[in-house]
Order: structure tokens, then C-alpha cells, then sequence
């Protein structure tokens, strides 16, 4: 007997002890709040049923494309993007692109609009090119457009280098000066045909046709504006803030754009100043295009319009047809994804904001 039991005894503490330890632990698991209670941080990524759905309404100019490419291209997983408009009494964000919205407002969703969603005006246009539509001055919690004031950003930016980012090297140069126009460029009225005019005739301008399909390839884009010294960036239309991929383009392709468009220091808020030329820092179209021919002659001065670069790092947009609004609507869903951003939130008057200020 006493040799079974001098054989249990340790064995028996040490269950004791396991189920000591066991009770402990329980204890102190439980102690911690349940996760119901503590919503996760907003940087936790939320499992896919859990995030917000981001309806969009229409598909602008009818451009479509994967919604899983705000994942692959940008990294924006944040939100449910669907254009199933079943799901309209869940969406947290509707997305109601400005252009497709009917004058009689008979194609926006007519039923109840719940207390958490939110209707996201979005318009990828300048003033000049934005139709007034009456009615729809009080419908919208959030903007989204060019302006720096908007709720949501349309516009590319540049960003920090980083340590892994491949060196600038100033790609081969074959010409002095393009352009990529399209039909709106073209419109004899703006002030940017008037200036291309002026221009020609003191120095070459290469134009090419943006209508013609060859160009619309992603590599034909960056690769002619990158094999040009200068670049027009010139603007349809003259706006506060409205300053688009045609600027992001040459400094994407490691080209010095030439801008036309709101003054200066508006670019500035955008880019280092030290990045281009702005047609106002000349008295006339003859000073700028001298002042081009001498550039192209000293290599030196020409080298300082990259010194930037050692800092910043500009990315190349979308040039592919359908996704022409792709990172538009991707910053949407990060947008409505951020936890922190579900605050109430009305636009007051839409068009004394986006038309008079
Ligand atoms: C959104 O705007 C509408 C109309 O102006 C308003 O009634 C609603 O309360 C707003 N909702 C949120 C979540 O801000």
C-alpha cells in the first residue's frame, strides 16, 4: 500500500497544482472586459461583414471596373463598395456623381434615408463645367471633389520619399515642349489655347491627339510626356484648387510642367514651388518661351527643377480609361471606413461653397 501511494502522491499534487493553475487562469481571463463592450480601434481591420457599404449610385460615364482593384491599387480596403442598389437601407455612404443627376432629381433614391447614411456629392468637374441642379443644395452630408476643402480628396499627391525608393534619374529627353490635348483643351475660348497660340509663335510645341487610342495606353502617356523637357499642364478652366492629373503627369514622368491654371501660390499648396513654371511668372508668352530655349541650353538650371525629389516622390495616376475614377471612389470607401469620420455632418449650401467661394 505504501509503495502505491508513495507512487500517487506526487502525482496527485501535481494535478492539483494543473487545476490550481487552470482555476487562476480562468479568473484572470475573465477579469478583462468582454470585446463587446470595447469596440476595436479603428485601425483594426474589421472582418468583411463589419465594414461600412459604400453604395455607388451610378457608374460616371458608365467607366467600370473592379472594386477589388481599391485593394490591389491603392491599398484601400476600408469599406464594402458595391453598386447593388438593394443594399441602398444598409449603405452607410451613397456615392451620387454630380453629372448623372437628372434635372427633375427623378433618379436619385426615393425612399427613406436612414440616420447613419450619408450622401456623398461627387464631382470630378471645375465650376465652369458643373451643371447647376436645382434641389439638390441640402441633400449632401460630404463632398468630394478637387477642392482642398472638400471632405474627400480627388486630387493625386505627392508623397514622402521613402528610404526604398528607387533614386531619380532624369529620363532620356527627345523633345523640347509637348502637349496631350483633348477637346476640351482645344476649346478656342480658354485661356489655355490662347497661350498655346501666343507660344508657337516663338518656340516648337509637339502636340499629340488624346482622341486617338494609341495614347490612351498607360506607358504612351508617362513615356511621351517623359521623353519631353516641358510640359504644358494647362487647365480647362481657372479654379481655386482645381489642378489635375495634368500636373500630377510631368511630375509623375520627371518632367517640368509649364501650368496654366489658378495662381502660384495655389499650386503650392500642392507641390514644391521649385517644381514648375508657371506661365505668370512671365510677363508674356515670349519671355516664358526665351526663357525655355535658355533652360534647355544649361543643364545646371534646368537639373534644379528636381532637386524636389530627394524629398517627395509623385505617383503615376490612372490612365486607363475605366479606371478614370477609380481613385476617386476608392477614397470614398477609405473615407467611410475611418470610424472616426461618422459624425453628423450636413453640407449646408453646396453651391455657394463649390460655385461662389
Ligand atoms: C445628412 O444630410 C441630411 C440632409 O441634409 C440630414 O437630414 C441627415 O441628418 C444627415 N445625416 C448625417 C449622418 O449627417
Amino acid at each position: 500500500m505504501s509503495s502505491i501511494s508513495s507512487y500517487f502522491r506526487p502525482a496527485l499534487t501535481v494535478i492539483t497544482l494543473l487545476a490550481g493553475l487552470t482555476v487562476l487562469f480562468l479568473m484572470y481571463y475573465n477579469s478583462f472586459p468582454s470585446p463587446k463592450c470595447h469596440p476595436p480601434p479603428s485601425h483594426v481591420q474589421k472582418p468583411h461583414t463589419d465594414k461600412p457599404v459604400v453604395l455607388l449610385w451610378f457608374w460616371p460615364e458608365n467607366k467600370m471596373f473592379d472594386f477589388k482593384d481599391c485593394k490591389t491599387l491603392f491599398d484601400i480596403d476600408s469599406c464594402h463598395l458595391t453598386d447593388d442598389r438593394s443594399l441602398y437601407s444598409k449603405a452607410h455612404g451613397v456615392l451620387l456623381f454630380h453629372r448623372a443627376i437628372q434635372d427633375d432629381l427623378s433618379n436619385l433614391p426615393t425612399s427613406h434615408r436612414e440616420k447613419f447614411q450619408r450622401w456623398i456629392w461627387f464631382n470630378t468637374d471645375s465650376p465652369t463645367n458643373t451643371r447647376r441642379i436645382e434641389g439638390i443644395k441640402n441633400l449632401f452630408n460630404l463632398t468630394m471633389s478637387y477642392r482642398k476643402d472638400a471632405d474627400i480628396h480627388l486630387r493625386w499627391r505627392l508623397t514622402l520619399r521613402k528610404k526604398t525608393d528607387e533614386d531619380f534619374v532624369l529620363p532620356k529627353k527627345e523633345r523640347l515642349l509637348c502637349w496631350i490635348v483633348d477637346n476640351l483643351d482645344l476649346n478656342t475660348a480658354g485661356e489655355g489655347y490662347k497661350y498655346y497660340k501666343q507660344l508657337l509663335k516663338h518656340i516648337k510645341v509637339e502636340i499629340y491627339d488624346r482622341s486617338s487610342d494609341e495614347f490612351w495606353k498607360d506607358e504612351n502617356y508617362f513615356q511621351i510626356i517623359s521623353s519631353c523637357k516641358f510640359y504644358l499642364s494647362f487647365e480647362n478652366s481657372i479654379h481655386k484648387d482645381y489642378i489635375t492629373e495634368k500636373f500630377n503627369g510631368p511630375l509623375a514622368a520627371g518632367t517640368v510642367p509649364i501650368v496654366l491654371g489658378p495662381p502660384r501660390i495655389n499650386y503650392e499648396d500642392f507641390a514644391p514651388g521649385n517644381s514648375f513654371i508657371h506661365v505668370k511668372d512671365f510677363p508674356d508668352a515670349a519671355s516664358l518661351a526665351e526663357f525655355l530655349l535658355k533652360l534647355d541650353q544649361n543643364n545646371t538650371a534646368y537639373m534644379s527643377y528636381f532637386n524636389w525629389r530627394s524629398f517627395y516622390i509623385a505617383r503615376r495616376h490612372l490612365t486607363e480609361q475605366n479606371h478614370e475614377f477609380a481613385y476617386a471612389i476608392c477614397q470614398a470607401c477609405y473615407y467611410i471606413g475611418l470610424e472616426m469620420n461618422s459624425k453628423f455632418r450636413v453640407v449646408p449650401d453646396l453651391y455657394k461653397w463649390f460655385l461662389l467661394s
